[in-house]
């Protein structure tokens, strides 16, 4: 069974909230999105594993600790997942981007692909799929399938707000996928909307509403 990991640092939860406000600015909803995926990463990174190394420091000769293992791909989902890619970045710089192109449709609310790019040596990665939304759980579920269907085998959900109705599906298909949010909320609304949540995290990165 797959672990749900609630990121709730203090910060977190404060630049979290004013996110949420509906006055706040695109500007200011991105800054916060970006400062929160770098804060979050601490927490997904911690269980890296480190192998020991011998260095010479200027005193003397000391074995130390650098990480090793599979090398890190982060994936966003298109759009609202890349406002988490660039504090990501900032602790892993050397990650692989993924790009995994979803929309929702505003009826059925059921995902539909239109683009899939990852490094050609994703399946020797640990993938960071990041979306600032788990909401119904479908385009992450089916952004995760695409991913193992590469052959990769050690993937992570990385998101901001998560329903319980989400966590649920995840969970379910994906049992092997281990889940960080910085928030579970109450629930989904009729047009699965996560509630409280904080609106259409595309529309408010970039503007378009
Ligand atoms: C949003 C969000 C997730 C998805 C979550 O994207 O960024 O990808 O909805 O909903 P789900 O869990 O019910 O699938 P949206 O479809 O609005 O696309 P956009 O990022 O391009 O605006
Ligand atoms: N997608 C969003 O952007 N927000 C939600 O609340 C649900 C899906």
């Amino acid at each position: 069974m797959s672990t749900f990991h609630l990121v709730d640092h203090p910060l977190i939860q404060h630049k979290l909230t004013l996110m949420r406000d509906k006055n706040t600015s695109s500007k200011d909803f991105r800054e916060l999105l970006d400062e929160i995926a770098m804060l979050m990463g601490y927490e997904i990174t911690r269980d890296l594993p480190l192998e020991d190394v011998e260095v010479e420091t200027p005193i003397c000769r000391a074995t130390l600790k650098r990480i090793s293992g599979k090398k890190l791909a982060i994936v966003p989902i298109l759009r609202a997942g890349l406002g988490m890619v660039d504090g990501l970045l900032r602790l892993v710089p050397v990650a692989r981007i993924g790009h995994i192109g979803m929309y929702r449709d505003p009826d059925t609310h059921e995902p539909h692909d239109y683009y899939f790019k990852m490094p050609p040596d994703i399946k020797n990665r640990q993938v960071i799929l990041v979306d600032p939304m788990l909401a119904t759980g479908g385009s992450a579920c089916d952004a995760i399938t695409r991913i193992k269907q590469t052959g990769c085998t050690h993937i992570t959900m990385m998101c901001l707000v998560a329903a319980p109705e989400g966590v649920k599906k995840l969970q379910e298909m994906h049992p092997d996928v281990d889940i960080y949010a910085a928030a579970l909320d109450e629930r989904l609304n009729e047009h699965a909307y996560i509630v409280p949540g904080l609106g259409d995290a595309g529309d408010r990165i970039y503007g378009t509403k």
